[in-house]
């Protein structure tokens, strides 16, 4: 069959497809992704070893990592001219082992395919974002993208709402901040060596002095003092907000929700907007069951996500591929 994106043989596309994985956003760029490349097939695997232990002591922000990661290399083959079929949680037996995929006969997810060239563009934006209101129709996109997935994008809208979103951030920024063992985790994941390939960059994020002001605090990654963004990012309360909920609160919903967030990120790459996570409220348990309580959601939310208008952000570095990725040419066993 022909599509209308040209098509490049599997092996040379699904090395693609990982180099391209490797960009996905993850908590405190942790990378906590493994990656094993059979003749027609892609293997993802967490990496506990890189699992934050005190902010994410369930794994959950590691799997949505991982997710993106699988969206990344999903969309990848789709711009390469292949039709993929994935199966998650493939082998009962290792639950670290989060998804196969493999190139199979058939027509190319279009929808996926346009996001390709989006990938390379997507950063976590932390700048100050513009005053204009982010279109209904671009929202409206954002929300399809996640439920492509099988998630929900809820934007939040009502000022009630909005202000609990407010008072739970900062309540969940104060809490963890309180905590020295949060604090030297965030110190170890945060850094200004220009040569490290993991870890949130100083170039990435506001310079922090205690007078941001803002409305939803950015997580404070200016651990080192050496943050090199501007400190007043303007983060409030009437920017565009919106919450990514799933229905269920497994590793699969986990790994869903990351697939969701990352084809979100993709499509407000792709519309020329920008896009920062916020995590904290979610990480710290009580905050989390507040906000369930106070939206009245029955879903189980994972990241907020502002949006918005933006200078340019740089880009973060990343492991290097021979660190993340095996190779098995040609065989259909995995390394004993
Ligand atoms: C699950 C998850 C949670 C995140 N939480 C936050 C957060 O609370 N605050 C923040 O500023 N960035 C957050 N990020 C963004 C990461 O710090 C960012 O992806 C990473 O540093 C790599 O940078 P990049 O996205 O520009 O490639 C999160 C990302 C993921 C995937």
């Amino acid at each position: 069959m022909t599509t209308a994106v040209e098509r490049i043989p599997a092996v040379a596309s699904l090395r693609r497809a990982a180099v391209r994985a490797t960009r996905a956003p993850s908590v405190h760029n942790t990378q906590p992704w493994r990656m094993l490349i059979l003749a027609d097939r892609m293997r993802l695997f967490a990496d506990p070893a890189r699992r934050l232990r005190i902010l994410d002591p369930r794994g959950r922000q590691l799997t949505i990592s991982c997710g993106c990661a699988l969206l990344n290399a999903r969309v990848s083959l789709a711009g390469a001219g292949h039709a993929a079929r994935v199966t998650r949680f493939p082998n009962d037996f290792d639950p670290g082992e989060l998804a196969e995929v493999s190139v199979v006969p058939g027509v190319a997810d279009l929808d996926l395919a346009r996001l390709d060239f989006a990938i390379e563009h997507r950063r976590t934006n932390r700048r100050r974002f513009g005053d204009e209101p982010v279109p209904a129709e671009v929202i409206d996109a954002l929300i399809c993208a996640a439920r492509r997935e099988g998630a929900d994008l809820v934007p939040v809208v009502a000022p009630l709402h909005r202000l609990a979103v407010a008072r739970l951030s900062r309540q969940a920024d104060a809490l963890e901040n309180a905590d020295p063992a949060y604090r030297a985790e965030l110190r170890a994941w945060t850094t200004n060596d220009p040569s490290r390939a993991d870890g949130v960059p100083a170039f990435a994020v506001p310079h922090v002095t205690g007078e941001s002001g803002d409305e939803i605090p950015l997580r404070d990654f200016d651990t080192h003092g050496a943050g090199w963004l501007p400190t007043r990012t303007r983060s409030s309360m009437s920017q565009a907000l919106l919450l990514l909920t799933t229905a269920g609160d497994t590793a699969r919903d986990w790994l869903r929700a990351g697939e969701a967030l990352e084809r979100v990120l993709l499509e407000v790459t792709a519309r020329g907007y920008a896009a920062s996570p916020f995590t904290s409220l979610i990480e710290v348990a009580r905050t989390r069951a507040e906000l369930i309580d106070e939206l009245g959601l029955q879903a189980f939310p994972h990241v907020l996500v502002r949006v918005g208008r933006a200078p340019a952000a740089e880009p973060t570095r990343r492991r290097r591929l021979g660190d993340v990725l095996t190779e098995i040419a040609g065989s259909e066993t995995m390394p004993s």
